[in-house]
């Protein structure tokens, strides 16, 4: 399902032209479809509805709370990494109990809030972290639920920043040090050890790495239990791809397969952690190009949008589509484009000789499957604010969230008393505080 189209020659956000949401509020803006997230999230529920899964919405892809609230509507809970991430979801409506909360470097103060919250399991990352949720958890007196993040040193195939499963990468604990760790975790009074966790990466578009993993992992949990303990659940991570290109990621059904063939007959509960997979394709970023310049070797179509709203092409040279809101007509032939932003980094470029009909001041493009890592990712770098976000629903649409000015982001700054040249407005902020 592809709920962004052309009508009558306008690109529609499900029944809205994305021309007069862009004519209302201005530009860029990401929009998102409900429509859409809603049927990403029945296709994933679907190949999952006979197994026993709790699909945690890795909100990390899209943590827009209109996004989460919608999915946990549908049946969500959420998988966050961060103390922020924890708020938003139970903002949201996310029933804490619907909560996995994963991340390399937990604070006191993060895992704290975890136990107050009652989320349903902390994922440790490596023993010392296992010492100080412990200590939270005595001191609090709230048993901690924890499930150890196995690293199965698996290759994910997929690009290396985004790689979690490797030896070498920061992620989880090895399997020789996990079956200590877990010893440890069961004899702990005030720690409940209640299974494993896994991730090994993300934009996966073969099967192979997590069968290979799931394997592991089910091996490893037949090992802890001859050891005598308990491994009551078996968190899998997210990382199923989406096609930006021309890759062919796995369907949902045959990635359920591997699971079903791999850890159900386990009998354990099981967590997925589904991002991008649930979003990706749900959102697009629409921006208006500024200018056309061309220069004896190239043409730049240069955006209102840049690398400050969406990094993924200058962090991992990702592919997103481009097309113009205005539909091409059939004569229109597209030649190659460089499609940057304004920002001042020769990396602030979304495509290069990229094949794009002409376009020229003032129309608008759309840049797609930037539902995911899209708006989440985005940076002030340039005092740039960031892009107001959209949600459709049919023909309806709603600002989801405002567009940030320069006035938001001056905000909490104030002249040293020892700065000179600094305006009166400046000065007297500085002296308030
Ligand atoms: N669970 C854990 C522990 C994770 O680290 C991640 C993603 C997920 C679940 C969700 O993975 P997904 O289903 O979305 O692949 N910024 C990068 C992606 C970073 C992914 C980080 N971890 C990008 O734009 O491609």
């Amino acid at each position: 399902m592809t709920a962004f189209t052309y009508i009558d020659g306008r690109l529609m956000a499900e029944r809205v032209a994305v021309a007069d949401i862009a004519r209302k509020i201005g530009t860029p803006f990401y929009c998102y479809s409900t429509a859409a997230l809603t049927h990403a999230y029945d296709a994933f529920a679907v190949a999952f509805q006979n197994m026993p899964v709790t699909i945690c919405f890795a909100v990390k892809a899209n943590s827009n709370l209109s996004v989460i609230a919608h999915l946990a509507a549908m049946g969500a809970g959420a998988d966050v990494v961060s103390g922020g991430e924890l708020q938003r979801a139970l903002a949201a409506g996310v029933a804490p109990e619907r909560i996995v909360f994963s991340g390399v470097g937990k604070t006191r103060d993060e895992i704290a809030a975890a136990l107050r919250t009652g989320v349903m399991q902390i994922n440790v990352e490596s023993a010392p972290e296992l010492d100080v949720i412990a200590e939270v958890a005595r001191s609090t007196g709230v048993a901690a639920n924890v499930a150890l993040r196995v690293n199965p040193d698996v290759d994910a195939k997929t690009h290396a920043k985004i790689t979690t499963g490797r030896e070498d990468n920061k992620f989880g604990i090895d399997m020789a040090t996990a079956r200590q760790v877990y010893g440890a975790a069961a004899a702990h009074p005030a720690l409940t050890c209640v299974g494993i966790a896994v991730h090994i990466g993300s934009q996966l578009t073969g099967l192979d790495p997590f069968r290979q993993a799931f394997r592991r992992v089910a091996s490893f949990v037949s090992t802890l239990r001859e050891d005598g303990h308990t491994v009551s659940r078996i968190d899998l991570g997210g990382g199923l791809g989406v096609t930006y290109e021309n890759e062919t990621p796995p369907t949902i059904a045959a990635y359920a397969d591997v699971i079903r063939d791999t850890v159900l007959p386990l009998g354990a509960e099981i967590v997925l952690e589904p991002g991008r997979v649930l979003v990706g394709h749900a959102g697009i970023l629409v921006s208006a190009v500024e200018y056309v310049k061309r220069t004896a070797a190239r043409r730049f179509v240069i955006l209102d949008a840049a690398m400050n709203d969406l990094m993924r092409p200058a962090l991992y040279d990702a592919y997103h589509t481009i097309v113009p809101v205005a539909e091409p007509a059939d004569d229109d032939r597209p030649s190659p484009a460089d499609i940057v932003g304004p920002v001042c980094e020769t990396g602030d470029i979304f495509a290069r000789d990229r094949a794009l009909p002409e376009v020229a001041r003032g129309d608008l493009v759309a840049i797609l499957q930037a539902g995911a890592y899209g708006a989440v990712m985005a940076s002030n770098y340039n005092t740039r604010p960031r892009a107001a976000e959209v949600m459709v629903s049919g023909d309806a649409w709603a600002v989801v969230r405002d567009r940030e000015t320069v006035a938001d982001l001056m905000r909490g700054e104030r002249a040293a008393p020892w700065v000179g040249g600094t305006s009166a407005a400046a000065t007297k902020r500085g002296a308030r505080s």
